[in-house]
């Protein structure tokens, strides 16, 4: 019977709290959401980011057990291309040209050199209705639905190909992932009709 816990987690020095118990089994499936993923803020600070992006402490925490057979499900993002060019491919080379991209690339590598069943999501920006409980990063939409309501001015990029992804559609693929148990790199986007 699948179980569903979420676990607080420091991913720069500590597995779990120490007052917390260890779990008797290990997860069926981690979706790693956690990351520095400002770019900004990772420009500003790449020891840091490096160190919180790429999971090494999820890693040993799962490791630990005894037969972990655990799906992570990790997401990365479509920074991890140079960007030269429009509908890239999961296998199109990596050339990460800022330290969020680099830490992510950093981490799909060590992932996929020391956990065997994993599922990479590569995802363009997401979006979707305004979170239940307040978040600190700005959202996509609810950011331009401000600009435009108070009649600011906007600099908006020009020179970027991005797809961007609706939240519930990687809620989707995330569920059918772990009912279908599928590994391995995936690029996600939405389909606009
Ligand atoms: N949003 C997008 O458009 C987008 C696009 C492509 C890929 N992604 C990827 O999708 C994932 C989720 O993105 P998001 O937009 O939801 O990011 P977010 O709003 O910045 O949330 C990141 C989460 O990571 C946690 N976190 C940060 N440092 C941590 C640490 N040292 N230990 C444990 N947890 C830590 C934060 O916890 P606190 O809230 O407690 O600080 C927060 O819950 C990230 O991997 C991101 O790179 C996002």
């Amino acid at each position: 019977m699948p179980f569903l816990v979420l676990w607080p987690f420091t991913l720069i020095c500590k597995l779990v709290e120490d007052s917390m118990p260890f779990p008797k089994r290990s997860p069926d499936v981690v979706v790693n959401c956690a990351a520095l993923s400002v770019p900004r803020a990772c420009e500003a600070d790449p020891a840091a980011t490096m160190s919180i992006n790429v999971p090494s402490t999820l890693l040993e925490w799962l490791s630990a057990f005894k037969e972990a057979n655990t799906l992570l499900i990790h997401l990365s993002t479509d920074q991890v291309y140079e960007g030269v060019k429009s509908f890239y491919k999961e296998d199109d080379e990596t050339i990460p040209v800022n330290v969020y991209g680099k830490s992510k690339v950093a981490a799909e590598q060590f992932i996929s050199k020391n956990w065997s069943n994993f599922a990479i999501l590569r995802s363009s920006i997401i979006f979707g209705p305004q979170t239940i409980s307040p978040v600190p990063k700005s959202l996509p939409i609810q950011w331009i639905d401000g600009v435009l309501s108070r009649g600011d001015k906007a600099e908006f990029f020009h020179d970027e190909f991005r797809c961007p992804v609706y939240v519930k559609d990687v809620v989707t693929i995330i569920q059918a992932l772990t009912s279908r148990w599928i590994s391995g790199w995936l690029l996600i986007v939405s389909c606009f009709t």
